[in-house]
C-alpha cells in the first residue's frame, strides 16, 4: 500500500475514537471532541473514557475494544505513561491510524524517548500509521474536520501547512487568516516518530486541494527520504528550517526532540531539490501566496512601476542584490510609455509614474511594461504620498491581473504607508493578489517565482531526457 492509501484513514476517516475524551471543559480531551462535533463531522465519533458514560450527548465507552464498528482514526489524549496500553488496545482493535496528542516523549529525552520507541513499535506491529506524539493534531478547512485541540478553523484555500511546532502552528493559522491566506490542510507533526515530512509531502502532492506546501521544520530524521519526496513532488515547497544557530538548535532539541543538524547541509540539500527556504513566518506566507496565485516567472528580468522614485530605486536594489535583473526597456516600450506619462518623468525602468498617478496612468503603463519582451515580471508600487490615490492603484492592479493572465508574467503589488493604505490594499489580498509592505518582500517574492520557473524547467528537462532515452 502506498503512503496516500495508508494516510487516508487518518485524513479522511469514516470513524474516529477520541481516547481520553474528558467531561472537563478545561481539558484537551474535551476540546478535541468538541472541535470535531462543532465542525459537523459526518462520520461516527466514539468518545472513550473508562470513568464516564456520557459526554456532549454521546455515549462513552471504556475502551476502543468495546466499540463494535471499525475505527479508522484514534486520537489519543491521555497522559504519556498510559499511551502504550491504549495503543496496544488500538492494535488489537485494528485501528488504522492514530494521532498521539500527549507530550512527555522524545522531547524530554531518557525515559520519554524509550516510551516513544515503545509506542512506535506497538503501532508498527499493529499496522497503525501514527502522527506525533506531542502534536496538536490537524485541521482540515476544506473537508471541515477539526482533529486538533485549540478552537477555530483556518480560512479554506490552497496552501497546505505542515508544522513541527503546535503553538506556532496556531499562530500561523491566525496570521494567515489576518492576511486572507486560505489553507487546504494544516498538520501538526510533533515528534514525527512515524509519519514525517516526507510522508506528508507525498500525501499532499496527491491532494487535489493543495497547490503549495508550506513547512515549519526543526529537524529531519531521514534526510534521504525527505530529499526523495521533495524531488519527486510536483508542487512547490516552501520551508522554514529553524534551529540554524547553536542557541536555536539547543532549543529545538528540547522542544520536539529534534537534532537540527548543520545549517549549511540543510541549505544545500534544499537547493538541490528546489525547496524554497524562508526565514520566518511572514516570508514563508509571502512565498506561498505568490507561488499559489501567480505564474512562475520565465526569466529574471523585472519591470518596476512606482509613484515614488525612492520606492522604485529600493526595489531595483533589492532585485539586483538577490539575482534578479532590472533591464532596459525596448525602444518600442519607451515610445509607448511617453504619452502615458507626465512630461516631468522619463520612460525607463524603474518607472516613476509620479505621486499623482491615477487609475489610467497605473493601468496603461503597467500594460505597456508587461508587453515588453525584456520584462518577465512586474512589481507595481504605491507610496501613500499626499496626492496618491491608493484605491485607484488597487483597481489598476486588479484589472491588470485579470486582463493579462494569458501573458503568464507575475504581477506583484507593493506599498509604503500607514494603516489607511494597508486597509485599502486588503482588497488585493482578498483577491489573492500578492501584495507586500516592503521593497525587500516584493523583490523576494519575484525571486521565488523565478526559482519556481527554474524548478519546473528542470522537471521538464528530466522528463524529456527520460522520454528520449526510452525511444
Ligand atoms: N482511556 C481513556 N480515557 C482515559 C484513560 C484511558 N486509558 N486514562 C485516563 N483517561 C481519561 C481520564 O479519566 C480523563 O477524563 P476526565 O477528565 O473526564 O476525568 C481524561 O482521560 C484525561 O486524562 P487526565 O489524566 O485528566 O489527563 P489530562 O487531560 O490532564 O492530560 C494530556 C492529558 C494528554 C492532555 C497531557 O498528558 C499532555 O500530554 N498535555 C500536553 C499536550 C500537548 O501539549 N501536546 C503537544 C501540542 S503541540
Amino acid at each position: 500500500m502506498g503512503v496516500v492509501e495508508e494516510l487516508k484513514p487518518i485524513f479522511s476517516p469514516k470513524s474516529i475514537a477520541v481516547i481520553g475524551a474528558s467531561r472537563s471543559p478545561m481539558k484537551i480531551g474535551y476540546e478535541i471532541l468538541q472541535n470535531i462535533l462543532v465542525q459537523g463531522y459526518q462520520g461516527k465519533v466514539y468518545p472513550i473514557n473508562p470513568d464516564v458514560t456520557e459526554i456532549m450527548g454521546l455515549r462513552v465507552l471504556p475502551s476502543v475494544l468495546a466499540v463494535k464498528d471499525d475505527i479508522d482514526l484514534a486520537i489519543i489524549a491521555v497522559p504519556a505513561e498510559f499511551v502504550p496500553k491504549v495503543m496496544t488496545e488500538c492494535a488489537r482493535k485494528k485501528v488504522k491510524g492514530a494521532i498521539v496528542i500527549s507530550s512527555g516523549f522524545g522531547e524530554i529525552g531518557g525515559h520519554g524517548k524509550q516510551l516513544e520507541d515503545e509506542v512506535l513499535q506497538i503501532a508498527r506491529k499493529g499496522g497503525i500509521r501514527l502522527i506525533g506524539p506531542n502534536t496538536l493534531g490537524y485541521k482540515d478547512p476544506i473537508d471541515r474536520l477539526d482533529a486538533a485541540f485549540v478552537f477555530g478553523m483556518p480560512m479554506p484555500g490552497e496552501i497546505a501547512l505542515i508544522s513541527q511546532s503546535g503553538a506556532l502552528c496556531i499562530g500561523m493559522i491566525y496570521y494567515a487568516n489576518g492576511e486572507h491566506i486560505g489553507l487546504s490542510r494544516v498538520i501538526s507533526v510533533g515528534n514525527k516518530a512515524d509519519i514525517d515530512d516526507a510522508d506528508l509531502i507525498d500525501y499532499l502532492d496527491a491532494d487535489r486541494e493543495t497547490k503549495v506546501i508550506a513547512m515549519y521544520i526543526e529537524g529531519i530524521k531521514d534526510g534521504k527520504k525527505f530529499l526523495d519526496s521533495a524531488r519527486r513532488c510536483t508542487k512547490p515547497i516552501v520551508a522554514i528550517k529553524a534551529g540554524r544557530t547553536p542557541a536555536g538548535s539547543a532549543a529545538a532539541s528540547t522542544h520536539t526532540g529534534s537534532l537540527s543538524g548543520s545549517d549549511v547541509v540543510y541549505d544545500s540539500a534544499f537547493r538541490q531539490v528546489h525547496v524554497q527556504r524562508a526565514y520566518d513566518v511572514i516570508e514563508m506566507f509571502d512565498f506561498a501566496r505568490a507561488l499559489a496565485y501567480q505564474p512562475p516567472a520565465a526569466g529574471n528580468r523585472v519591470g518596476i512601476i512606482s509613484n515614488g522614485g525612492g520606492a522604485g530605486i529600493m526595489i531595483a536594489d533589492w532585485c539586483e542584490s538577490i539575482g534578479l535583473k532590472v533591464p532596459n526597456l525596448t525602444k518600442k516600450t519607451m515610445d509607448a510609455l511617453r504619452p502615458q506619462l507626465p512630461s516631468i518623468t522619463t520612460a525607463r525602468n524603474p518607472l516613476d509614474v509620479t505621486g499623482d498617478a491615477r487609475f489610467h496612468r497605473y493601468h496603461a503603463t503597467g500594460a505597456t511594461m508587461l508587453s515588453d519582451p525584456n520584462i518577465d515580471s512586474l512589481i507595481m508600487t504605491c507610496v501613500h504620498a499626499g496626492i496618491a490615490r491608493p484605491r485607484e492603484y488597487v483597481g489598476a492592479v486588479i484589472k491588470l491581473v485579470e486582463e493579462k493572465r494569458n501573458l503568464k508574467k507575475p504581477i506583484i503589488a507593493c506599498w509604503v504607508g500607514g494603516p489607511e493604505i494597508d486597509e485599502v490594499v486588503q482588497e488585493l489580498r482578498v483577491k489573492n493578489i500578492p501584495v507586500y509592505s516592503s521593497a525587500m518582500r516584493a523583490a523576494k517574492a519575484v525571486k521565488c517565482l523565478y526559482d519556481e520557473g527554474r524548478r519546473l524547467e528542470a522537471i521538464s528537462k528530466k522528463k524529456q531526457a527520460r522520454e528520449s532515452s526510452t525511444k
